[in-house]
């Protein structure tokens, strides 16, 4: 069997690292994010496939317009829900305004938009 060059071995540590550094820059790993479970138990039922014309998680395109009303306008509207397609506190009426923040920047996340 062939050995590999010295000059292969080193692009091939060469790629991996720029694979590496490249993956660390686009993906935020969401999984530690404080608003997941609330997301996940309250919103993800429509958010996630995007019910109703529900803003899909992660779908910049249909993000980008509310994310420039700015995260204060954005809890309020979910407070006060949009009629028809998005109830009032996104259907936790248990929820605190916290986690309402937290869900909601959970998705703001999932478009790069997020504030943690
Ligand atoms: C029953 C389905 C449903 C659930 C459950 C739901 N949403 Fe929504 N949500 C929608 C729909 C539909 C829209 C789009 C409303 C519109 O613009 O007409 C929306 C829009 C939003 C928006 C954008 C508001 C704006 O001002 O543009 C935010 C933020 C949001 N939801 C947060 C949440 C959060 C947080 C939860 C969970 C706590 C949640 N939603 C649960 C259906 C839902």
């Amino acid at each position: 069997m062939r050995k590999f060059s010295r000059v292969q071995v080193l692009v091939l540590v060469g790629l991996t690292t720029i694979a590496l550094i490249g993956c660390a820059e686009q993906e935020t790993d969401l999984t530690e994010h404080p608003g997941l479970q609330t997301y996940t138990k309250y919103c993800a039922s429509c958010h996630n496939a995007g019910i109703a014309d529900a803003p899909k998680l992660g779908d910049r395109d249909k993000w980008q317009w509310r994310v420039s009303k700015g995260p204060d306008a954005l809890l309020q509207t979910t407070i006060d829900g949009i009629p028809p397609g998005m109830p009032k506190k996104g259907m936790c009426m248990s929820c605190s305004d916290e986690q309402l923040v937290d869900a909601i920047d959970y998705m703001l996340a999932a478009v790069g938009a997020g504030a943690s």
